[in-house]
């Protein structure tokens, strides 16, 4: 009889258990990640929900996680394979997207999201490559500023002459311009000065302990390895963190005139031998949670 209860005992307390997830393993985290979405209410009818929500951006699974588990009544919307979970933060409507990783996903699920959710403002976070030996794993960056580091004219030179990477001049993207009522080559964006505000104010609060830097995201679809030519990209372009997804993202929300801001941890930075943590994008979910309520409160229901 003892020997049941224990057994009863020992198989409650193993059913309580959270679900275990090693850390140390993106792909099982991953999965887990994308049965829990599976497990949420899926979407029969488009997005509806006044007032328009705040959009948050993760490009991967483990970029976007916590922002999902932070929301109340999770609903799962996916058009044209791109994913998308709606619910409410403090009472207010937020979307939060997967992107997919890369310029062109990124762009393609900002104009979807603003399609289907008319979002008020979006912020495009996640982790990203040190730019400047000053910033270290862990650190928050403020994109004041972001450009598209790989839109650039190089110089002709002939065949055999090799190549200098430095005899280059941004050429930049085509964005909307206003007064002109057309598109022209643009060679960077900024963010949204409340969204600046508002995230200084987030980074500048002693309680959250974030360690921060305001300064410029480059992105390009590459993952740039070569310490010389990310040395002379911040000599050039004054870069501290290179991406993936933010300056596409504010090229989409600049030509449709939505507030922006791109918010990244450093997730790795070859500039100081530091390796790359992918479980470190908890940190600029928080972050991003953190300034999209701020906005909530100090703009949206002022
Ligand atoms: N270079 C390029 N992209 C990086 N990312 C994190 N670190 C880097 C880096 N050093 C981000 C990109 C992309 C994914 C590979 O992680 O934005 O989504």
């Amino acid at each position: 009889m003892k020997k049941l209860f224990a057994l009863l005992i020992a198989a409650l307390l193993w059913a309580t258990l959270p679900a275990q997830v090693y850390a140390s393993d993106k792909d099982v985290l991953t999965a887990s990640i994308e049965e829990y979405y599976k497990s949420l209410p899926q979407a029969k009818r488009d997005y509806k929900i006044r007032p328009r929500p705040i959009l948050i951006q993760g490009a991967m699974n483990i970029e976007t996680d916590a922002l999902v588990r932070s929301l109340k009544k999770p609903v799962v919307y996916r058009y044209d394979n791109y994913l998308f979970i709606a619910g409410t933060y403090r009472n207010y409507p937020i979307v939060i997207s997967r992107t997919e990783q890369g310029l062109a996903n990124a762009a393609a699920s900002t104009i979807l999201a603003i399609e289907k959710f008319n979002p008020i403002a979006v912020i495009n976070q996640g982790t990203a490559g040190g730019s400047d030996p000053a910033v270290h794993v862990g650190d928050i960056v403020i994109g004041a500023k972001s450009i598209p580091s790989s839109a650039i004219y190089t110089q002709q030179s002939p065949a055999g002459a090799g190549v200098d990477y430095t005899a280059q001049e941004m050429r930049g993207v085509f964005a909307y311009d206003r007064v002109d009522e057309t598109f022209k080559r643009r060679g960077e964006f900024y963010a949204d000065k409340t969204l600046l505000e508002l995230a200084k104010r987030v980074a500048a609060d002693s309680t959250h302990e974030f360690t921060s830097v305001t300064g410029t995201i480059a992105s390009a679809d590459w993952w740039m390895s070569w310490v010389d030519y990310v040395n002379f990209l911040r000599e050039r372009y004054g870069i501290t963190a290179s991406e993936m997804e933010t300056v596409a993202v504010a090229q989409i929300c600049h030509n449709v005139n939505i507030p922006f801001i791109g918010i990244r941890v450093i997730s790795d930075n070859d500039i100081n031998d530091e390796d790359y943590r992918f479980d470190i994008s908890d940190r600029s979910q928080k972050f991003a949670m953190l300034l999209a309520e701020r906005y909530i409160l100090d703009v949206l229901r002022k």
